[in-house]
C-alpha cells in the first residue's frame, strides 16, 4: 500500500467521493487509525485540550505540534499528515515561514492554518516555497475570544457571503485543501459550488469531500456533553480499530454525518 497523497484527495473531489480524517498525536493511535483505513491524519492544536488539559487551543506552541507530528509520522507510512499552525504561529511572514518549515521538516505533508480571506498571501507564499496548505474557515477555535465562544459561523446572509467569498479566493490563490468547521449545510453547499479544491468538514454537513473528527470524540472519551457534530463510534465496536473502521466506512458510504450531526440555519 502506497501513501495517500494530495492527488488522491483531489481525485475524491473530482469524483465526488469521500475520504476520512481523524486527529492523531502519537505513534500508537496513528498506526491503529492507518490500519483501520483512515486516509488522512491531522496533528491538530486540539491537543492543547485533549492531551494538555487546557480549556482552549491558545497555549499550544509550534514545538508542541512539531513534536507530535514527528511521533505521528514515525508510525504512519501510508497516511497523508496535516499539521496545525498554532495560535500566532503566522503573525508575521517570518514567523509563518519558520513555523511551516518546522512542521514540514517534522513530517507533515501540509500545514493547516486558521483564518479567512486574509490567508490569500500566505497561501501564495507557501505555494511558491513548496509547502501544501489547508485553510481552516468557519469556527476557527483560535479566534474563540473574538467570537465570544465556540459558535456556529456563517448563519447570517452577510457572514455566509464572506465565508463563500473567502473560500473562493483561497481556492483561486492555490490552497490545496479547505477545512470548514461548524457552518450550516447550505453554506457548505455554496462553498462546494464556488470551489474545486477538496473540502474537509467538521459540523459542516455531508456535502464536504472529507470529514474529520477529534479522535477522543470519535472514541467517546471526551468528558462532558459532546458537540452536535460528534458521533461516538465506540458504541457497537469491540476495539478501537473497529471504531476507526466504522467511522471510515460511515464517511465513505455517506451515513456520517447524518442530519442530527448538522446545522441547518
Ligand atoms: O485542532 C484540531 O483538531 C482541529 C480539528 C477540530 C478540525 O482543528
Amino acid at each position: 500500500m502506497g501513501r495517500v497523497t494530495l492527488s488522491h484527495l483531489k481525485q475524491h473531489r473530482a469524483n465526488d467521493t469521500r475520504f476520512s480524517m481523524v486527529t492523531a498525536y502519537d505513534a500508537c493511535f496513528s498506526a491503529v487509525a492507518s490500519e483501520a483505513g483512515i486516509d488522512t491524519l491531522l496533528v491538530g492544536d486540539s491537543l492543547g485540550m485533549v492531551l494538555q488539559g487546557h480549556d482552549s487551543t491558545l497555549p499550544v506552541t509550534v514545538d508542541d505540534i512539531a513534536y507530535h507530528t514527528a511521533c505521528v509520522a514515525a508510525a504512519s507510512p501510508h497516511s497523508f499528515i496535516v499539521s496545525d499552525m498554532p495560535f500566532m504561529a503566522a503573525a508575521t511572514t517570518q514567523d509563518a515561514v519558520h513555523s511551516a518549515r518546522a512542521l514540514m521538516q517534522a513530517g507533515a505533508h501540509a500545514v493547516k492554518i486558521e483564518g479567512a480571506a486574509n490567508l490569500v498571501d500566505l497561501v501564495r507564499l507557501f505555494k511558491d516555497q513548496g509547502a501544501a496548505t489547508c485553510c481552516h474557515l468557519g469556527l476557527t477555535p483560535q479566534f474563540v475570544n473574538q467570537f465570544g465562544g465556540y459558535k456556529v459561523q456563517g448563519r447570517t446572509n452577510e457572514a455566509a457571503k464572506r465565508l463563500i467569498e473567502a473560500a473562493h479566493r483561497l481556492d483561486e490563490a492555490g490552497t490545496d485543501l479547505l477545512l470548514l468547521e461548524c457552518v450550516p449545510n447550505r453554506v457548505t453547499e455554496q462553498i462546494m459550488d464556488a470551489t474545486q479544491v477538496p473540502v474537509i468538514g467538521i459540523g459542516a454537513g455531508p456535502a464536504c469531500t472529507g470529514q474529520v473528527l477529534v479522535m477522543h470524540d470519535l472514541l467517546g472519551i471526551t468528558p462532558g456533553k459532546p458537540a452536535r457534530f460528534v458521533k461516538n463510534f465506540m458504541q457497537g465496536a469491540d476495539s478501537i480499530q473497529s471504531a476507526f473502521s466504522a467511522y471510515d466506512r460511515a464517511v465513505k458510504d455517506g451515513t456520517f454525518p447524518a442530519s442530527e450531526h448538522c446545522f441547518v440555519d
